[in-house]
């Protein structure tokens, strides 16, 4: 095993990073061109001190941490926040809202939750929200509060004018909202994080667990389990609420979308050995009837919208293999026909080698929507959309699935971001 893979294997131990969730070549690429920057005499020594967690190995992840993310990101689960403080308030006596955003990022999501708490009308004495992220460069960001454009690409931005005060091309956050939060250096893996005893009334963790592998998913919900109050709710990204059937966590229906709680009523004892096991079909089934029966939404007539132009990094981190590439477009063709079934096989194979494609995740989206399968579709079109937050079409199918299953919302979101951006050639 080279030192990269090395490398690449420790980090999928310590911080849950599953390789292949972006795309195995395009990580151990950036660790390989971090390992170029270094002057490392023995590797045996080398790998020792990462292991130790020194400070290369904080390089390491930073160089692998992927810390997109922007203000009211996705919209709907600030909608989740507005309803449940209001069910929550009267009941709390005066006392202070608790939450937790993990992972943080650059900040955007927990000044997002204080906003979103002030809008509300709770004084800010009584908002208390804890960002946690493991790498120590953002939080450094976040502190500051001091954001560009792309930070705010939500289609509603009224929210700047009343918190944020413009410094040339960059805004600064009011300080009423950054003294609402407080950031963290943690690994939501390790089992000692916050180990204090405290816990939270909301917690936000979205765009983290669908990078982990199946044991590091389990460790993750281990600690959400241990940090959430009895009466708090977890909130999780899209395209994790299909990852989070659980014998520990029950979903939450709200007007706008839904959430999770602490499992009040046990799973019948054959259910929760099923859930226990983080298989996405399995976890499927789970979901409430919402979810598990979308009305279908109206595709375009064409299946295969060409592969879109892979994008520098992909093409970068995956050099086509001569004679051997799977052929994406044969796969949309073959789509268009319907013959699905040999669709998915090239555009498994597609993905199999070189899982960082956008297009292919966004061709497998389009096969699976096309059987029938809303939310393999989904998780599909949010790889697509994580790899190339410009995708397009992905937003476009990804807002009618959305609408589909009554998340208006969250689709008219979508639409506005993809009204944004230019339709793929
Ligand atoms: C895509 S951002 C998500 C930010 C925000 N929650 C959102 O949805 O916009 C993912 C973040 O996870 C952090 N991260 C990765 N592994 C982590 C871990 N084991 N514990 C805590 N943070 C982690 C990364 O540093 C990165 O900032």
């Amino acid at each position: 095993m080279t030192l990269a893979e090395e490398i690449v294997l420790l980090l999928q131990l310590r911080i849950g990073f599953n390789p292949d969730s972006v795309g195995h070549e395009k990580v151990l690429a950036s660790v390989q061109a971090y390992l170029k920057s270094q002057t490392i005499k023995d590797p045996a020594h080398f790998l020792d001190g990462l292991r130790r967690g020194n400070k290369a190995f904080q390089d390491v992840v930073d160089s692998v941490v992927v810390p997109e993310t922007w203000f009211f990101r996705d919209g709907e689960p600030f909608e989740l926040v507005k309803r449940f403080v209001s069910e929550w308030n009267p009941a709390a006596k005066g006392r202070t809202m608790r939450c937790l955003s993990v992972p943080c990022a650059t900040g955007e999501e927990p000044y997002s939750i204080a906003m979103t708490l002030l809008d509300y009308g709770l004084p800010p004495a009584r908002i208390a929200v804890d960002a946690v992220d493991i790498c120590p460069l953002l939080l450094q960001r976040a502190k500051k509060g001091v954001y560009g454009a792309y930070s705010f690409r939500s289609a509603d931005l009224s929210y700047r004018d009343r918190y944020f005060e413009r410094r040339g091309e960059q805004y600064l956050l009011s300080k009423l909202v950054r003294e609402r939060v407080n950031f963290e250096h943690g690994n939501l893996l390790n089992p000692l994080l916050m180990h204090d005893g405290r816990q939270y009334d909301l917690i936000f963790c979205r765009n983290l667990l669908i990078y982990f592998d199946p044991p590091a998913w389990k460790a993750a919900l281990k600690a959400l389990h241990r940090l959430l109050s009895d009466a708090g709710l977890l909130v999780v990204g899209h395209a994790e609420m299909l990852d989070l059937a659980s014998p520990d966590f029950e979903s939450v229906r709200y007007p706008n979308g839904f959430a999770y709680r602490k499992r009040r009523t046990p799973l019948p004892s054959s259910k929760s050995a099923r859930a226990a096991t983080p298989r996405r079909t399995q976890r499927a089934a789970e979901q409430p009837a919402a979810l598990r029966a979308p009305a279908r939404p109206t595709r375009p007539a064409r299946l295969s919208a060409p592969a879109k132009p892979a994008k520098k990094q992909e093409a970068a981190a995956s050099p086509p293999v001569p004679g051997a590439a799977p052929d994406l477009k044969e796969a949309g063709r073959l789509a268009d026909q319907g013959r699905l079934d040999e669709a998915e096989t090239i555009c498994a194979s597609a993905l199999a080698a070189n899982p960082g494609s956008a297009g292919a995740h966004y061709l497998m989206g389009l096969i699976k929507e096309a059987g029938g399968h809303p939310r393999q579709a989904e998780i599909n079109y949010q790889r697509a959309l994580y790899l190339d937050s410009k995708h397009h079409d992905a937003m476009i199918h990804l807002a009618l699935i959305l609408e589909g299953r009554g998340d208006a919302s969250g689709a008219e979101t979508l639409r506005k971001r993809a009204a944004r951006v230019r339709p793929s050639a």
